[in-house]
């Protein structure tokens, strides 16, 4: 194996509890421009700019120069306006062979359509250009946190790294969350080397990045006030390029009430939560009645590669203070969420994840056999208004989130893996877009083919991988 990760029977934690931080912050909002109902119209510009990394200043690739990016927030039935610009400067190619301002815009976990000027992540635009994208959200599931970023095959992983990440909320369509204090989680590390985001290796591109500095809506460490009692939702996503969180807030539960695709039916208490690049999930917590600062830990856990196998990192801390605010925990989320049957008649297709040693040293991934790439991708087709179970097999060392465009699905079965998270997402009614398949394990979905034709993507949400060949193509007639 290679890079740093440690296998098997670690011994030794590292501890990085980085000293209490500035006060928590949400990222900004993006300022709706649009005086119409139902129209939300939003400038996107991608550019370098100067931010303050931890008290250092970096020059990072931001989105309208804040990392990161600020958040997007929709409701069901609207029309997402992004007029969007690509201002990064043509700084030659990378070593997959991409000119580096090469960029484009995905709305991970949007249910709309994948052609045209909408979740199109086959269009590219370099240096200089504009470019409308709109996206109807007439058919998405309310009530979910989403994540946008490039998706330029070749250059999404330097991309990411380097700042481009921001949050897409889609409003709750009841009311059961609304009484609240909600905020979001957007959870990205990073490496600065010379005042900019460290360049990536060969064994980076195995591996997938892992940085040293580990941000919370791009603070380390920051202090987020509760009072006792109190309930609060967090609404959280990972977008970091490889790095897994298994978070904990100690003697705190994790109360999990929606995922990736929407909310679930009530609250499912956790003491740990697994977050693989590409998931989101949404908690909620009460505060402790004793006052005092609580941890939010990423533990150790070992995907078969990276530093993170021997972690414990503080992420964040409660500081509960103030008067008591005795809030309940709602007894139901959404009732109408429930897990669905899988037909008699679904298609049932075998996809399989692979690594290995490519030419000259460097690593290859693939699909079914497949390394994605201009002129070749496994490619699955599908008829629209179909389900289909989709057996996802990983023969490698390493676990894989296995991530797919436009349709959520549900978990059949996991093999293999974290218990608490296979039991999460195979019994209640959660909607997935990225799963982890774990290290020679298997995960197995039902996929409703739902509303929208085109031509679309699944890969590997560690993107290195997604670089480097571990994506196919999904063509919906
Ligand atoms: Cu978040 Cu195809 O990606
Ligand atoms: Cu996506
Ligand atoms: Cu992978």
């Amino acid at each position: 194996m290679m890079g740093g990760g440690c296998m098997m029977g670690c011994t030794s934690t590292t501890v990085i509890d980085p000293p209490r931080g500035a006060a928590f912050a949400d990222p900004p909002t993006l300022p709706n421009l649009s005086m119409t109902s139902g129209v939300v119209e939003v400038n996107l510009e991608a550019k370098i700019a100067p931010v303050n990394v931890n008290g250092t200043t970096a020059n990072l690739q931001t989105y309208n120069g804040f990392f990161p990016g600020p958040t997007i927030k929709v409701k069901k039935g609207d029309i997402l306006k992004v007029h969007f610009k690509n201002s990064l400067p043509y700084t030659g190619v990378n070593d997959m062979g991409m000119p580096r301002d090469m960029t484009n815009l995905h709305t991970h976990g949007l249910h709309v359509s994948p052609a045209g000027n909408a979740d199109n992540v086959l269009v590219h635009f370099p240096s200089g250009e504009t470019f409308d994208y709109e996206y109807d959200l007439s058919l998405h599931r309310g009530g979910n946190l989403n994540f946008y970023h490039p998706h330029v095959h070749g250059n999404v992983a330097e991309q990411v790294w380097a700042g481009q990440a921001g949050a897409l909320e889609v409003a709750d369509e009841g009311t059961a969350l609304s009484g609240y204090e909600t905020h979001i989680l957007v959870l990205k590390d990073i490496t600065l080397s010379g005042g900019a985001p460290e360049a990536h290796t060969s064994a980076d591109f195995m591996n997938g990045k892992e940085g040293d500095t580990m941000l919370v809506n791009g603070q380390v460490n920051p202090v987020l006030a509760m009072r006792p009692g109190q309930v609060q939702r967090w609404k959280i996503v990972n977008a970091s390029n490889a790095r897994f969180y298994k978070l904990s807030l100690g003697s705190h539960s994790l109360r999990v009430v929606g995922t990736d695709g929407g909310l679930l039916d009530k609250p499912y208490t956790q003491s740990t939560v697994l977050l693989s690049p590409g998931e989101r999930v949404d908690v909620l917590v009460k505060a402790s009645s004793t006052k005092g600062y609580y941890k939010l830990q990423a533990l150790p856990y070992n995907r078969g590669a990276g530093d993170s196998a021997n972690q414990q990192i503080t992420l964040m801390t409660v500081n509960v203070t103030g008067s008591s605010l005795s809030q309940n925990l709602p007894a139901m989320v959404d009732p109408s969420a429930t897990r669905l049957n899988v037909p008699a008649n679904a298609v049932t297709r075998q996809i399989t994840l692979s690594m290995g040693m490519g030419m000259m040293g460097g690593g290859s991934a693939s699909i079914n056999g497949i390394a994605f790439s201009d002129t070749e991708a496994y490619t699955i087709v599908s008829g629209r208004e179909t389900y289909e179970v989709w057996e996802i097999y990983n023969h490698s060392m390493m676990d894989h989130p296995f991530h797919q465009h436009v349709n959520p699905a549900q978990v059949i079965s996991i093999s293999g893996g974290d218990s608490a998270y296979k039991s999460l997402y195979t019994t209640t009614p959660a909607w997935k877009d990225t799963v982890i398949v774990p290290a020679m394990g298997s995960v197995k979905l039902l996929v409703p083919v739902k509303d929208y034709g085109g031509t679309t993507v699944f890969h590997c949400h560690i993107l290195e991988h997604e670089d480097m060949g571990m994506m196919g193509l999904w063509d919906i007639l």
